[in-house]
């Protein structure tokens, strides 16, 4: 009884198991077999190639263990299912490459060459190793050195006939280049790839914009809709290039050189565009090290590549080997970490920055992409969600080129199984729950709570301690996360008071142990006396950056002074337009911010003067409002001053209202000539300009 109940379970679970096999392997037939169509037909690819790989292998593997799931009509034996545009038979199959994408692999993959070759005439192994480029496979076909036929892969039997694109390709000869020994062949046929560079691709989809036309998502199907433009004059206007990396049939007879590495040198011989020869390898060592190479320079590359493609350079030795289906046993492509994967888009969270701006960021379901893991990607503005129609729930395409921050670069509606609903940044902030205010003159959403946001707060307060500004080093993010939250951090100036920081007891927050409290303590206690321009640069104010703080910090010696100063004076400032100039002057109007100031002050923060201050706090008080005698006139300096450097010269003319220019004109009004003045004197004297110097300008500095 046992047995036999034993023995009915048994077939019962092996027929769920080839019933369950059966039903994976039409699911992944037709996933691929969709993702095929929209590859080659439409152009629009739903998949990245790593998860369509992935699928292809997981489908191999299903056949690999149930043999009979391996019809002939499987895409496994097929190749590929575009068949609308094949009308060209291919001479010779224009075959594909297994992949491999790991280290392991590639020693796997040598060993299995060496292994093949170990009954071989020649067992001396010599590989060709070379970029795999990202782009439409073409076939090229010469008839006496004329080219007669351009094909694309098709499914790898058939392909389309493109001759009439292929002839737009700046880069593809019509006719070789006779060579000095031998007569064009009879046939040559050249495989190669057709691709669009980085530059080409930016400007068609900048065009594209212009035009309020579909942009492309990457080069590569930028390059297959160009190759497929009926009309031969509009896919001029997307250009492509062509690089060979192969021959089809042909008729070099006897000199057919040896190796691929020669057939590619003849071919440039011919004219024919090769981007790179091989390079000549010995051992998967060698292989690996061209990989790590091309992996580091392929952001220097002006296209795309995939990963490299490593062949049996030897002909006797390709041929030993031979082909398995649709791919040869003698080479192989070692692929790059994909640069763009799909995955889904959990959430969207809002993130408060220092200035107030509410900041999209898309929280992701974490993906491997361009060598990392990446689980959030800024969406930037609600302009840019609605651009690229982004509901939380979609599948996403999410994109990491070089050491490019990850970008969603757009959603995949086929995916999708809800109706589309358009998604909004809510006008509230999500930290004080304060109404969002949208800027006049950007795309930015702000939180209208300026002072009191905590949010704004920390993110301030980490500006304000940061190295390049008031540089308190101990005060982490942590840190300033646990004071703002336990209130006892409020603004800037609380990091000074000793009513605060030492009642704090610093030591007693969790993880601050004893010496870290008192190293913090002394990095305050130093930062009272940063220079000017790091305290300025640290206030965080709007437009304000390091380049400009230092500008501002070299002419106007302290806050007294800055607090002072009108939009006119700013703005005869060098690089300080109205914006900038604006900014600043509404940041120190503002009475709270003006009370913030006179604390930070009384609490012992004196920033250190820059040295060469033309304003200093006793002159002040005569400059009040400041003069400006030289206001807009345009001054130009020349030879050696014996007091100062032509750039003080320069800056205390900035603060005496004037333009320095570099060059003498009718519409000079003064030169500055020191000593050793040459061909600008001589100019300025034949235009009738005044010239002045040095002590002309220590009494104009009086006057003000
Ligand atoms: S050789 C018999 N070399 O990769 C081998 N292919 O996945 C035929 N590709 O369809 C291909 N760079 O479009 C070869 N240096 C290269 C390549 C390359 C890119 C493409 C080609 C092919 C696909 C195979």
């Amino acid at each position: 009884m046992s047995d036999s109940s034993d023995s009915s379970n048994d077939s019962d679970s092996s027929d769920l198991k080839h019933n369950s096999f059966f039903l994976e392997h039409t699911h992944l037939s037709e996933q691929l077999r969709k993702y095929n169509h929209a590859y080659y037909n439409l152009d629009e690819p739903l998949v990245s190639d790593a998860e369509y790989d992935a699928l292809y292998i997981a489908l191999e593997n299903l056949e690999s263990q149930k043999p009979a799931l391996r019809l002939p009509d499987s895409l496994t034996q097929t190749v590929n299912a575009s068949d609308i545009f094949a009308d060209v038979l291919h001479a010779q199959p224009m075959l594909s490459l297994n992949n491999l994408f790991t280290v392991d692999e590639l020693y796997k993959f040598d060993k299995r060459c060496q292994d093949n070759l170990s009954d071989a005439t020649d067992t001396l192994i010599e590989y060709a190793a070379e970029l795999k480029f990202d782009g439409l496979a073409l076939s090229l076909r010469y008839e006496q050195g004329h080219l007669v036929q351009a094909v694309t892969r098709g499914n790898g039997t058939m392909g389309e006939n493109v001759t009439h694109n292929a002839k737009m390709i700046s880069n593809i000869p019509i006719l070789l280049t006779p060579l000095d020994t031998v007569q064009f062949p009879e046939l040559l046929e050249i495989r190669g790839e057709a691709l669009m560079t980085h530059a080409d691709f930016i400007a068609l989809n900048k065009k594209q914009a212009s035009q309020q036309k579909k942009l492309f998502v990457n080069p590569r199907n930028a390059a297959a809709g160009s190759l497929r433009q009926l009309n031969a004059n509009l896919s001029k206007q997307r250009p492509l290039n062509f690089y060979a990396y192969a021959i089809g049939e042909h008729s070099l007879h006897a000199s057919l050189p040896k190796t691929h590495s020669d057939t590619l040198k003849l071919l440039q011989d011919y004219g024919l565009p090769v981007y790179q020869l091989p390079t000549v390898c010995h051992t998967a060592l060698e292989l690996h090290t061209f990989f790590e190479a091309t992996l580091k320079n392929r952001d220097n590359l002006p296209f795309d590549i995939d990963g490299v493609v490593y062949k049996l350079n030897k002909y006797t030795q390709q041929v030993h080997l031979g082909n398995v289906s649709r791919a040869p046993r003698w080479a192989i492509a070692h692929k790059f970490p994909a640069q763009e994967m799909h995955t889904t888009l959990l959430a969207i969270d809002i993130q408060v920055g220092r200035t107030g701006v509410l900041t999209p960021v898309g929280r992701l379901s974490p993906v491997f992409v361009g060598g990392v893991t990446v689980t959030n990607a800024t969406l930037h503005n609600q302009t840019e969600i609605q651009r690229k129609q982004l509901m939380i729930g979609d599948t996403v395409v999410v994109r990491r080129a070089g050491d490019v921050i990850p970008e969603i670069t757009m959603a995949v509606k086929e995916l999708r199984t809800h109706e589309y609903i358009p998604y909004h940044i809510p006008y509230i902030c999500p930290a004080c729950q304060s109404p969002a205010v949208a800027d006049n003159d950007s795309v930015q959403i702000r939180c209208s709570n300026i002072l009191n946001c905590p949010a704004q707060l920390k993110q301030g307060i980490a500006h304000f301690v940061q190295r390049r500004a008031m540089d308190i080093e101990g005060m982490g993010d942590k840190i300033i996360d646990t004071l703002v939250n336990l209130g006892w951090l409020s603004s800037i100036a609380d990091i000074f008071d000793p009513a605060i920081i030492n009642t704090i007891r610093l030591a007693d927050l969790e993880r601050f142990g004893e010496k870290r409290a008192n190293n913090l303590l002394a990095a305050i206690e130093t930062a009272k006396t940063r220079p000017f321009d790091k305290f300025l640069y640290g206030l965080g104010i709007r437009h304000v950056g390091e380049s400009t703080a230092r500008d501002l910090a070299k002419i106007f010696s302290n806050l007294k002074i800055l607090e002072k100063i009108t939009l006119e004076q700013l703005q005869t400032i060098p690089d300080i337009g109205e914006v900038v100039a604006r900014s600043i002057v509404n940041y120190f109007s503002n009475p709270a911010i003006q009370q913030l100031l006179v604390r930070i002050t009384s609490l012992g923060v004196i920033p250190t003067e820059l040295i060469h201050n033309p304003v200093t706090i006793q002159t002040i008080t005569t400059i009040q409002p400041l003069k400006q005698p030289l206001l807009n006139k345009s001054v130009v300096i020349t030879g050696t001053l014996s007091s100062m450097t032509r750039d003080e010269a320069a800056e205390k003319l900035r603060l005496l209202g004037a333009k320095v220019s570099g060059s003498v004109s009718k519409n000079t009004d003064f030169l500055l000539a020191g000593e050793a003045a040459g061909s600008k004197l001589e100019k300025a004297q034949s235009l009738n300009v005044t010239v002045v110097d040095e002590d002309w300008l220590a009494t104009m500095l009086h006057s003000m």
